[in-house]
């Protein structure tokens, strides 16, 4: 195997080795003497956050939904104040209360003998025995009802079992700040810590050399040499995300080492000229300018870019805010919840931007472009040795995050700052006297 090491004197087995710092060891390079790291993650999800359920939309006024989240079987249904989330199994004989009708405004009935459970899980009435004094259940048992916010028409519930914190402390800020966010999701037959990773690497080249999008604009040439991931809040990021350089390289280059080019020949760019030709060229628009001239949260190094607690995915674009969610159903499905926030002028402009949606993200990017994902992810195995390159640096960096969170309590503002600052001061450090840029470069 040739020396990852980059001529700039990057070494990847800094990153690999167990920062004397955190003490914590990321990659799986096998042997017997080291259990996996990627175990110290929570295989179905870390708790005591805030995830997205369902869309409010799904959920109906007479026929609750039902939702499986961190392994946990939930019953959504609209309670007297907003949607509800409870437990989804019934504490008389275990039937699925997703199954029962909402026949009374705010309740939920089970199928099986019409307990009928209030927004805050409690037994109101028990229909198959009668009212007042002919059920002694009511008033005495209950279920589990989650904390629940509903936010841009996405219904948000803690799980957790202390008090949830402040939605605003944990979920993304565009939900709060005027953006006009869209949303959409799909299931992934991977676990959510693969689906998560998937985009923190340089794949995207390869994967996707023929999605839609890379036929209209092949994607750019990126370089991860000498970045350095550093921790902002539950934020993962990286010094830099491209030397620049990167961009000049050709579209195909010669590979001495195959004796062959790469890609193998130019037939794609044909249908790159045909969707530069005047006619078609607003379908570009449908998309975001990539790179983006600044960054969406200009100065917010925690929300900016990168992966961020408890398993999101955020793009940074120059207009919009992109965040894939990668929230677990069980230890084998995630469910991809995406978000797309941006800031619209005026009516005209968001219309137009809710017109372009279900093509350039729900169509072009979460379905062509995510399940080529889907699909090698799928197969991937998540528990072999590995070996990581120079470009899988970012990856490294959310490992180091999720596994100090996990480490302290589960939860990413619990690590000790001095820790976080040690690390982040070790990133800054190995930048060899050069400013970090990260999203920076991009505000100024
Ligand atoms: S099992 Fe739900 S009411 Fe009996
Ligand atoms: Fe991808």
């Amino acid at each position: 195997m040739s020396d990852p090491r980059s001529s700039d004197g990057y070494q990847p087995e800094n990153d690999l080795q167990p920062s004397s710092i955190s003490k914590v060891r990321v990659v799986n390079r096998g042997g017997d003497a080291h259990a996996d790291p990627r175990d110290e993650i929570p295989e179905i999800g870390f708790r005591n956050y805030w995830y997205p359920v369902t869309s409010q939309r799904k959920v109906k006024r007479r026929k609750p939904t039902r939702v499986t989240l961190l392994g946990e079987d939930l019953c959504v249904f609209r309670g007297a104040s907003g949607i509800a989330v409870i437990s989804n199994w019934c504490p008389h004989r275990g039937a699925s209360l997703s199954q029962g009708v909402c026949h009374f405004v705010g309740t939920v009935s089970c199928p099986y003998h019409g307990w009928t459970f209030d927004e805050s899980g409690q037994v109101k009435a028990v229909l198959s025995e009668g009212p007042g004094d002919l059920s002694t259940i009511p008033g005495k048992v209950s279920v589990r009802s989650y904390p629940t916010r509903v936010i841009h028409g996405i219904v948000f519930s803690w799980f957790g079992d202390g008090e949830p914190t402040d939605p605003q402390h944990d979920l993304p800020p565009e939900l709060f700040d005027g953006s006009y966010v869209q949303h959409d999701a799909t299931v992934w037959h991977a676990n959510w810590r693969v689906t998560l990773e998937n985009l923190s690497d340089n794949h995207t080249n390869y994967i996707h050399r023929n999605a839609v999008q890379a036929l209209m604009q092949p994607f750019m040439k990126v370089s991860y040499r000498g970045a350095r991931t550093y921790i902002a809040g539950g934020g993962a990021g990286l010094t830099f995300y491209s030397d620049g350089g990167e961009r000049k390289r050709p579209y195909r280059e010669w590979f001495p080492e195959v004796n062959g080019y790469w890609p193998k020949h130019r037939h794609r760019l044909l249908w790159t000229r045909f969707f530069a030709l005047k006619p078609l060229r607003w379908l570009w628009r449908l998309g975001d300018g990539y790179p983006p001239k600044r960054s969406y949260h200009p100065g917010n190094h925690e929300w900016n870019g990168g992966p961020h607690m408890p398993g999101m995915q955020r793009i940074s674009g120059g207009s919009s805010m992109y965040t894939r969610w990668c929230v677990p159903i069980n230890a084998t499905t995630t469910k991809e919840f995406y978000l797309w926030a941006v800031r619209p002028k005026n009516r005209l402009a968001r219309f137009w931007e809710r017109m372009k949606y279900p093509i350039s993200q729900r169509l072009l990017r979460d379905r062509n472009i995510g399940f080529q994902d889907a699909d090698v992810l799928g197969q991937l195995r998540f528990d072999l040795p590995e070996v990581f390159s120079q470009y899988d640096v970012e990856t490294m960096g959310w490992r180091r995050l999720a596994i100090l969170s996990a480490r302290y309590e589960g939860r990413h503002d619990k690590i000790p700052s001095d820790l976080v600052e040690q690390l982040n001061a070790r990133a800054l450090a190995d930048m060899a006297g050069r400013p970090p840029v990260g999203t920076q470069s991009l505000d100024s």
